[in-house]
């Protein structure tokens, strides 16, 4: 990476957000990073997520809402030097946007709009690479998702909210020629998860002796990626920007899904216990099944997922016995 970059992180706090942090800091890139900790899930895990990253050099916290422009803008000012903006913060989680909508309406949307009007003040600026999801191929039934395919039938809010960011985006390139990557992630599991997700939902359910609750059978599968290639696909397409009025989507997936039954089987089986599953039908919000083609992220930067599931599941249940003390 550069020696004069300067990153500016919203989701610092997040699961990904401090992933991709700590990967900064460690190649000596500052990093400026922004999050309201809020109480969607355990504020705790968000300051442990912290801890690491305040102690690093070149690391600064600023606690605000991105989704309140004003507070944004006069943060942000005060660091003109900032060169590129990974943008993570979100309302995340499918089935919660059944509940709380206007909450992804204000993160999501709003919250892309108050992020981009910044970035293209910033005087030198050279790239923007922000979070999309796989959501956003919503009730496509084609595999693996390719995006090229069309993406007008989405299955949730979540996933209006996150097609709507890319739209935002696009019209923030073609207007005031940001260079922009949007990055589909698929299922990102692994240490420092998050405890809304199903694979730590699992955990728990299988470490306590309760049942697991399976939609689907044995047919609902998910493009499960590990952390660590995450964090390689976005540094990876960092320093890599699209010409000036271009705003891209790559996909970052594994391209090798598995079935939640498998998964179900793999944490018992880290666990040392038996996993009690309930057959339930699927919730309309919930995919059946994701795989993300990967060749375009692959053409850009060279990035391939590396990490076999089974130890990517294995690294998970070790950080989860140790963080929740089992
Ligand atoms: N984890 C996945 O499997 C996955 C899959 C697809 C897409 N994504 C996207 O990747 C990004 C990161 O996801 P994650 O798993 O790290 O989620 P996360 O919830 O752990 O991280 C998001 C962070 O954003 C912060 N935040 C939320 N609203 C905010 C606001 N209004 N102002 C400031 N900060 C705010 C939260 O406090 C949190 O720390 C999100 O955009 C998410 O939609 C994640």
């Amino acid at each position: 990476m550069s020696n004069k970059m300067k990153v500016l992180l919203t989701g610092a706090a997040g699961f990904i957000g401090a992933h991709v942090a700590q990967a900064l800091l460690n190649r000596g890139v500052p990093v400026v990073g922004i999050d309201n900790l809020n109480a969607y899930y355990d504020p705790g895990l968000k300051r442990a997520r912290l801890k690491a990253l305040c102690d690093a050099p070149g690391f600064e916290l600023i606690e605000l809402d991105i989704g309140v422009p004003d507070a944004l803008a006069s943060a942000v000012c005060a660091h003109q030097d900032v060169t590129h903006v990974v943008h993570l913060a979100a309302q995340a989680g499918v089935r919660h946007s059944m509940i709380d909508p206007y909450a992804y309406v204000h993160t999501n949307m709003q919250g892309q709009v108050a992020v981009l009007e910044c970035a293209r003040r910033l005087p030198k600026l050279q790239h923007v690479v922000y979070a999309s999801s796989s959501s956003v191929y919503g009730r496509n039934r084609s595999l693996p998702f390719r995006e090229s395919d069309p993406v007008d039938v989405p299955g949730s809010f979540y996933a209006v909210s996150k097609r709507a960011a890319e739209l935002t985006s696009e019209s923030y390139a073609h207007l005031f020629g940001l260079p922009q990557t949007g990055l589909r992630f698929f299922t990102v599991y692994g240490p420092w998860g998050r405890p809304d997700m199903a694979y730590y939902g699992f955990a728990h359910a299988i470490a306590s002796g309760e049942p697991v609750t399976l939609y689907a059978g044995s047919e609902l599968a998910r493009d499960f990626t590990y952390i660590d290639d995450v964090v390689g696909a976005v540094l990876g397409v960092l320093d890599r920007p699209p010409e000036a009025g271009v705003a891209r989507l790559l996909n970052v997936g594994n391209d090798s899904p598995c079935t939640v039954r498998h998964l179900i089987g793999l944490l018992a089986r880290e666990l040392g216990r038996d996993a009690l599953i309930t057959d339930v039908p699927r919730p309309g919000s919930d995919m059946l099944r994701t795989w993300a083609a990967v060749e375009d992220i692959r053409a850009i930067s060279g990035w391939m997922p590396a990490m076999p599931f089974d130890e990517g599941i294995a690294r998970f249940v070790a950080w989860f016995r140790a963080y929740e003390g089992l």
